[in-house]
């Protein structure tokens, strides 16, 4: 039965722990729900599924809709698979699915907070992979006209931890569900990153098999990254900066070990991490709320009881410093409401 709630906490329902309450909430199981919903709704619209990207800064005055759609089916051709997951589904769950069937692509990707439905909206990475790379294509449901569309992988338009639901068709649109294109064998394993290698080389893995590389990617998350259970966060908070090759080369006479990535010709990423390390917030406080101990890119909830706002405070304060120390602008990774 479809219930509508009133003055409810979102606490348990963004990773950040950020306790602000939704007017009203409601969570969907099907998307027929979502549809009488969206119909009968005369208020403004919040959607949230797994409320691991964004930080809560005041209460919403809104209906909330939470997707809690589930189910996962699988296509099976000769060398891959067409896998199709509700937005609901947890993604984590769904990667751990996945390599149970022995489908590869998105191993790498093992233990990101949130579900698949959030996954294209601002194509997902790690470890040298992005959702974009197994995406086929997705569904979604348009707010008002209440008619859905598919959008491939091209229509899109992915890039760094972009896409079209981020710009052009920003809070337009529901997904409803996304299908991937996995390997049912000669899987592509993506191990060239750092991390993974070493990760492999020290528990003596010769025979590299999907599940490997994702136990592999577990255990560096675990051991850099705060699990949102026990300290509240949204993972990176910043995006890593690209800057210009000509303003790198200025600032790598000043920081020679600076890490650093080609984008293009022109074009240089500077990972966030190791400017806010550098610029001393690592294991910081601000009020309630703090910068990781063991990765500088993410904020948290120190305390349990920091607001929106406190995090803000603390962005801006890292921001300022980085300006200053770098003259790099940092920009916002994680949606802020
Ligand atoms: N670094 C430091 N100090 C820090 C953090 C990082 O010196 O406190 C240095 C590291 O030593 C390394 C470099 O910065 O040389 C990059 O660090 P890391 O490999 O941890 O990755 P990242 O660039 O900080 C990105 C993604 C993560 C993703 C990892 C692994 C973004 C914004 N973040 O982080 O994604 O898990 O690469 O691929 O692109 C997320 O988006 O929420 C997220 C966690």
């Amino acid at each position: 039965m479809l219930e509508i709630f009133n003055n409810i906490s979102l606490k348990p329902y963004n990773t950040f722990g950020v306790d602000v309450t939704a007017e009203q909430f409601c969570s969907i199981t099907s998307n027929d729900d979502l549809v009488t919903v969206l119909k009968q709704n005369k208020k403004p619209l919040f959607v949230l599924s797994g409320g691991s990207n964004m930080l809560l800064t005041k209460n919403i005055e809104a209906l909330v809709v939470h997707i809690n759609t589930k189910g996962i089916s699988v296509v099976k051709e000769k060398e891959y698979a067409l896998v199709t997951a509700k937005a609901g589904e947890n993604w984590h769950d769904f990667v751990q699915y996945c390599i149970s069937e022995d489908l590869g692509g998105i191993e790498n990707l093992s233990l990101i907070p949130g579900c698949v439905g959030s996954s294209p909206i601002q194509n997902i990475g790690a470890y040298g992979v992005e959702i974009k790379d197994t995406f086929v294509s997705c569904r979604a449901l348009h707010r008002s006209t209440l008619k859905y569309k598919e959008f491939s992988n091209e229509a899109c338009n992915f890039g760094y931890r972009d896409s079209i639901f981020k710009t052009s068709v920003k809070n337009e649109y529901i997904i409803t569900e996304v299908t991937f294109k996995l390997t049912t064998k000669n899987h592509n394993f993506k191990t060239a990153y750092g991390a993974i290698q070493q990760e492999l080389k020290s528990r003596n893995i010769g025979n590299i098999t999907i599940k490997n590389i994702a136990d592999a990617v577990i255990n560096i998350r675990k051991s850099k990254l705060p699990d949102p259970s026990e300290i509240g966060n949204s993972g990176s908070f910043f995006k890593n900066p690209v800057i210009s090759k000509v303003e790198f080369e200025q600032l790598q006479k000043k920081f020679p070990e600076m890490p650093f990535y080609p984008v293009s010709e022109t074009l240089i990423k500077i990972p966030a991490g190791w400017l806010i390390d550098q610029a001393n917030f690592k294991g910081y406080s601000y009020k309630n709320a703090g910068v990781h101990e063991n990765q500088a890119l993410v904020l948290i909830n120190k305390t349990g009881k920091a607001t929106g706002q406190e995090v803000v405070e603390l962005s801006a304060l890292i921001k300022q410093k980085i300006k200053t120390l770098f003259n790099i602008e940092l920009e916002v990774e994680v949606n802020i409401f």
